[in-house]
């Protein structure tokens, strides 16, 4: 014991000068202990990462290491890591020799924008980030720990897939994740991002997560890859092409949002958080704004003047809704007939589903209506309200839509606004035609508060669609140069009985036609009437099902 409490001495130079005669006052140095020496050694080694040349390859390839990533991502100095010295049992194919701790992943608990976050970063200069059984067995130990601990999950991706040399063992390591990446789905938010390949069923862990961001150039995600495409369809095709972010962001949907740089993605995950609750129990964070809660918008006042098939992007009127014009809008480039994304009105979040005039006019067709749903169906799970902007002529009309399953899929977004317990408000800003406007979050579909401008149409359908039905003899028995200014006439007709929000008004179906220019402030005062609304059913978990 009385060794422990003695500051060592370090023997050489005094030694040396006491032998010299020389009158010496041995200078105290601290050594330090093997074990010490040896733990540091090996946390070193171990956070090291891959070997020299393959960390050299990773910069030539323009990527982060798995720990820069994580630095990117997380509040400096709040990095907590688990399961540092972890490393792979198997000894088949040579691969004992290429063992390395961690075996390819990091995992760990760390601050974003001061909140935790469960967060593993795969280590392509690592046996390329392969996926074995110890790499599942940290992911799957981490996932349970954030669901215990109610955190978000974040994974960073970049790995060569199943691990070969580990076979079936490392298949089931995939199976774990995907189960836990269903089980925990609606409970706490989980985030993927893709920072470099993402192949074969791989690809399904970041599919069943809330959100996917890729970056352009760096990330790839297919189940099979241009060689295999080509042995078995004859089809040439690039990595970029087939599973690059721009096709993913634009054509599958699998991607919510593009990054231009790694650094850039990081920020744009940041972001996101900071509307995201930590699990489904809690609100989403407000926010204090300086923003006047009733800043007039007179951008609303000019769309009651605009020809109603004069398109618009509705993204216009969400930016000047909400708090300080800040919109974060999801699936950007993803079918753009619709907007979903998140605001803040009076301090609050709320999820926002638009119709976009600007494309296909706003109508709803398949990919809009998975695309709203899924994004409704997150935000019910995470407490988020839902505000609903109305501007549809109905359904694009097509063989391919209606072979493609427009029915089914446009039954999700009914069942998603029905499903949805979370207040949801609706504002109608122009047309809401036919079916479309029942799905839109209509009053009788569940809508708690709907409002109206005083320029809406809600009808059947539009007036011109209308009048062929009701008037089409009067209308063929006209002369041919009177018939243009008959349909004018009776489609105005029309359109002041029916295509107007005040019938719909009078029968109830929207609470109030209310002033344009005064809408933020409306809305404001209606989520905050609605903020404790509770409905039996409310805090049952739904799940966020890829749709
Ligand atoms: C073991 C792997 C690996 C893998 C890469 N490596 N993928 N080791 N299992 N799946 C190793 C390489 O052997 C190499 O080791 C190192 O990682 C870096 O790989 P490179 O090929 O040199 O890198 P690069 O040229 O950038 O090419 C990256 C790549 C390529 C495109 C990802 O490595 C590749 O095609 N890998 C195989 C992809 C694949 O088919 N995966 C299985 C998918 S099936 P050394 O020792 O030379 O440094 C699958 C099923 C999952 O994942 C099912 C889940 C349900």
């Amino acid at each position: 014991m009385a060794d422990l409490m003695e500051d060592p001495i370090a023997g050489g130079a005094a030694a040396a000068q006491q032998a010299a005669g020389k009158k010496t006052h041995p200078k105290k140095v601290r050594v330090v202990p093997e074990s010490l020496r040896k733990y540091r050694e090996i946390q070193a080694a171990a956070e090291a990462g891959g070997p020299p040349e393959k960390i050299a390859a990773q910069k030539a390839k323009g990527k982060l290491t798995a720990r820069e990533r994580i630095a990117y991502l997380v509040d400096e100095g709040s990095f907590q890591e688990i399961g540092l010295l972890m490393e792979s049992r198997c000894t088949d194919f040579g691969i004992k020799d290429k063992h390395i701790k961690g075996d390819g992943v990091i995992t760990g608990f760390g601050k974003v924008n001061g909140r935790l976050a469960a967060i593993f970063s795969e280590d392509f200069t690592q046996l390329g980030g392969s996926l074995g059984r110890t790499h599942a067995d940290k992911i799957t130990r981490l996932m349970d720990m954030a669901a215990d601990a109610r955190i978000p999950v974040i994974g960073i991706l970049d790995s060569g897939g199943a691990r070969i040399q580990e076979g079936v063992d490392s298949l089931d390591g995939y199976g774990e994740i995907f189960y836990r990446n269903t089980k925990y789905s609606g409970i706490v938010p989980q985030i993927s991002i893709i920072v470099g390949p993402c192949a074969g069923g791989a690809v399904y862990s970041p599919a069943l997560t809330d959100f996917v961001f890729m970056v352009k150039g760096l990330s790839n995600m297919f189940v099979t890859g241009p060689e295999v495409v080509k042995a078995a369809t004859g089809e040439e095709v690039d990595f970029e092409t087939l599973g690059g972010s721009m096709t993913h962001a634009s054509k599958s949907g699998v991607c919510h949002f593009v990054a231009n740089s790694e650094p850039d993605c990081y920020r744009q995950v940041k972001e996101l958080m900071s509307f995201l609750p930590q699990n489904r129990f809690e609100a989403a964070p407000a926010l204090d704004t300086k923003d006047s809660e009733d800043r007039k918008i007179p951008l609303m006042e000019k769309l009651c003047e605009v020809d109603p098939r004069k398109p618009y992007r509705v993204n216009h009127i969400i930016w000047w809704l909400s708090d300080d014009h800040k919109f974060l809008e999801v699936h950007h480039d993803y079918a753009k007939n619709i907007v979903v994304g998140f605001i803040r009105l009076g301090g609050q979040v709320v999820g926002v589903i638009a119709n976009n005039p600007a494309h296909m006019a706003g109508a709803l067709d398949i990919n809009a209506s998975d695309k709203a749903a899924r994004f409704i169906r997150f935000v019910n799970n995470f407490n988020i309200p839902i505000l609903t902007l109305v501007d549809v002529p109905g359904y694009w009309p097509g063989v391919a839509q209606e072979h493609g399953g427009i029915i089914r899929h446009g039954a999700k977004l009914l069942y998603a606004y029905a499903e949805a317990s979370v207040p949801k408000i609706t504002l109608v800003l122009r047309k809401a035609y036919g079916g479309a406007y029942i799905a839109m979050s209509s009053k009788l579909m569940g809508g708690d508060i709907n409002f109206s401008l005083p320029s809406a149409e809600i009808a059947v359908m539009g007036p011109r669609g209308a009048i062929e039905i009701l008037y089409s003899r009067q209308i063929k028995e006209a002369k041919e140069e009177d018939r243009e200014a008959l349909r004018v006439k009776l489609a105005k007709e029309y359109s002041d009985k029916f295509a107007s929000p005040y019938q719909t008004a009078s029968m109830g179906s929207i609470d109030e036609v209310i002033e344009p220019a005064r809408a933020r402030a409306r809305l404001i005062a209606a989520f905050r009437v609605l903020a404790g609304k509770r409905r039996p059913g409310a805090h049952e978990r739904t799940g966020n099902i890829p749709l």
